[in-house]
């Protein structure tokens, strides 16, 4: 398969691509390196990513980004970057990447634990996760020529847990491999409009 890994080059994104490309033709993009460039939070810069990459098995993304603060000091504006980039960023790379997908091909979005277990100063970053995944189980029933579309959850990474451990009270890291097997569940299995939840 020709597989494009948004986010391919950060913490999860790394490991995911290292499994891939044992068999398959993999792509990275991002906004600082990759094969090619691309900000999510751009539609144009979208559609000029998917006109360099050509036509696709899979996509998949690992980025976006949401603003963490407490509750009472996120602004409008602070809002509006989680909506612009992990949101918007990953529905529009659905409604613009379908067409660039081979018959039978696949999307795969990311969110997180936050969904379904937020911690403090996640109102935002929180509120981004449950919203795709509304969005995937909605817009899984449209997709046409055999194209499905899923977004695999995750706990706190393994690898990111030092960083976030003091933020997650009590939480336990996610093995890499899990981790692994819910994109690979979502590349090479049949599922459609699955949040695929990969929480310990
Ligand atoms: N770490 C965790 O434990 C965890 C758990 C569950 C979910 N998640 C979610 O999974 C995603 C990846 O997490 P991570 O820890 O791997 O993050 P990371 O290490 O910061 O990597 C993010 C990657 O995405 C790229 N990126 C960021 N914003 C982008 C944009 N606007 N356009 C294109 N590429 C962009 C970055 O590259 P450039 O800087 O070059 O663009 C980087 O390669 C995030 O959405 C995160 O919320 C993370």
């Amino acid at each position: 398969m020709k597989i494009l890994i948004i986010g391919g080059n950060g913490t999860i994104g790394k490991t995911v691509a290292s499994h891939f490309k044992e068999k398959h033709q993999l792509l990275i993009a991002g906004r600082t390196s990759g094969d090619v460039t691309v900000d999510i939070t751009e539609s144009s810069s979208i559609k000029e990513m998917f006109e360099k990459t050509g036509e696709l098995d899979a996509v998949i993304c690992i980025a976006g980004e949401a603003k963490w603060a407490d509750f009472n000091e996120l602004t409008e504006e602070d809002y509006y970057i989680g909506l612009r980039s992990k949101l918007m960023g990953q529905i529009n790379l659905v409604r613009i990447g379908k067409d660039h997908l081979k018959p039978n091909g696949s999307i795969t979005l990311s969110t997180g634990i936050l969904a379904d277990d937020p911690v403090v100063q996640t109102a935002s970053a929180a509120m981004v996760n449950g919203g795709i995944h509304s969005f995937v189980q909605a817009a899984a029933l449209e997709m046409e020529n055999g194209i499905r579309l899923n977004v695999v959850s995750s706990g706190v990474v393994e690898d990111a847990y030092e960083k976030y451990r003091d933020s997650f009270p009590g939480h336990n890291p996610v093995p890499m491999l899990k981790v692994i097997n819910g994109y690979v569940r979502s590349v090479t299995g049949k599922g459609n409009g699955e949040v695929i939840r990969i929480y310990e």
